[in-house]
């Protein structure tokens, strides 16, 4: 009787527990909370003027999001040399320019290099340019057999061919899908990637990525206020940029940072923490990225660090199962990319990345581009599926889970042709 009593007790127990653990995907169980206002300093300053957002309340926001949230960068660390490895006047069947060129870091006795695959499409100007990292290597976002394989370390998929950690031929244009490379040359936009296993492997093991090139003697991890892996990624996307200002085909004005996923947490931080990015596009970036943390809808700030402990800086642990501490949120993450174009887009499926809160993020946004003039998102209620809302703050759901889809390029494209180009 009493073993009885003490199983039925513990179940209760058990099964309350883990609820508390499932992710919650009902609107109902979304807590109470008041966001922050981005137009108000930590200390309660209200800010109206374009003047006051940039000097007082913007540096504030960025350090706090550095400090808290993805990780500062220890110091400055340039390129130490490129190599043009490949270049070709007729790729894609004669319709573009193909160049492949590695950048080089140095620092501490230490070398990290990556290589940027760039496709621009022939023009007598300088062409503006899509960024985005790839998540497999190069070789897989086109057939295109002169594309250079490359040797990080990349997780493990034998159904792509990947075993021992190598990529190999066998996934040579598997993500073609993803990438609208043709119809970004068509619409006279450059397309240029990286796999961002080059900058940072996916892992958590932090002696393997550019973080280890600051290390001093036997430094195994950065220090709780210093980046995880999206801001190393981020710092890549940068150093892309940086090269583009030394390269004449690329209009490094108009150079937009796109990401899916952990890669559209990546292009948002690099957007917000380099404001010589033109634009940005975030794609099904959920937590992290566009959703906002306090509605706690899909994934967590605990969940999140449980399963990827590395892509944020350890003080973001401070935070787990306590986002009313944090005393910012995504709305503020976008809000440092105005006055600049940004694309936030969701895919109705996508529960885990919460669509609603990607698209309130988004919304909230809006005060401050409306310091600038600028018209956001014009009401709190998300559009239609496959209905996008074409601002100079965008956004869509489509229907459709966790992916890049052609539908998603088209209005990327259509938007930068408005706001970029
Ligand atoms: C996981 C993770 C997400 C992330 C996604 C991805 O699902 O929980 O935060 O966006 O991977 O990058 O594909």
């Amino acid at each position: 009787m009493i073993r009885t009593v003490i199983l039925l007790l513990f179940s209760v127990i058990i099964t309350t527990a883990s609820a508390q653990w499932e992710p919650n995907y009902d609107e109902a169980k979304v807590p109470q909370f008041k966001l922050p206002n981005p137009l108000k300093t930590f200390s309660g300053k209200k800010i109206r003027n374009v003047k006051n957002w940039e000097k007082k309340r913007r540096p504030e926001l960025l350090d706090y999001f550095a400090e808290n949230i993805y990780g500062k960068i220890p110091d400055k660390l340039k390129i130490s040399g490129y190599d043009i490895l490949e270049e070709s006047e007729n790729a894609l069947g004669g319709k573009a320019i193909r160049k492949q060129v590695e950048l080089t870091f140095e620092k501490n006795s230490r070398t990290l290099h990556f290589t940027i695959l760039i496709y621009l499409p022939k023009s007598n100007e300088k062409v503006p340019v899509f960024l985005g990292y790839n998540f497999l290597g190069n070789h897989t976002v086109c057939e295109d057999a002169n594309i250079l394989i490359s040797t990080a370390w990349v997780a493990n998929n034998p159904s792509l061919g990947i075993v021992n950690h190598q990529l190999t031929e066998q996934s040579r244009g598997v993500r073609t899908d993803r990438w609208a490379i043709r119809e970004m040359l068509a619409a006279g936009f450059g397309f240029a990637t990286i796999y961002y296993g080059e900058i940072d492997p996916d892992k958590n093991d932090m002696t393997d990525g550019v973080q280890s090139l600051f290390y001093i003697d036997d430094q195994l991890q950065p220090a709780d206020d210093e980046w995880g892996s999206i801001a190393a990624w981020a710092w890549g996307l940068s150093r892309a940029l940086d090269y583009f200002e030394g390269d004449d085909d690329v209009d490094e004005s108009k150079v937009v940072v796109f990401g899916h996923s952990r890669l559209g947490k990546t292009a948002l931080w690099a957007g917000a923490s380099d404001q010589r990015f033109a634009g940005v596009i975030s794609n099904d970036s959920g937590c992290g990225g566009a959703a906002l943390f306090k509605r706690e809808f899909g994934e967590t700030i605990w969940r999140i660090n449980r399963s990827f402990p590395y892509w944020f800086c350890d003080n973001f642990k401070n935070f787990n199962h306590d986002e009313k501490k944090l005393i910012v949120d995504q709305h503020e993450l976008i809000a440092l990319i105005a006055p600049r174009p940004v694309y936030v887009a969701s895919a109705e499926e996508d529960q885990w990345a919460d669509p609603k809160g990607e698209f309130l993020a988004a919304y909230y946004a809006g005060p401050v581009y409306k310091l600038y003039g600028i018209e956001g998102i014009p009401e709190d209620v998300q559009p239609p599926v496959n209905k996008p809302i074409l601002n100079t703050v965008a956004y869509h759901i489509r229907s459709g889970g966790h992916d890049v889809t052609a539908f998603d390029w088209k209005q990327y494209i259509n938007w930068a042709q408005i706001y970029i180009q």
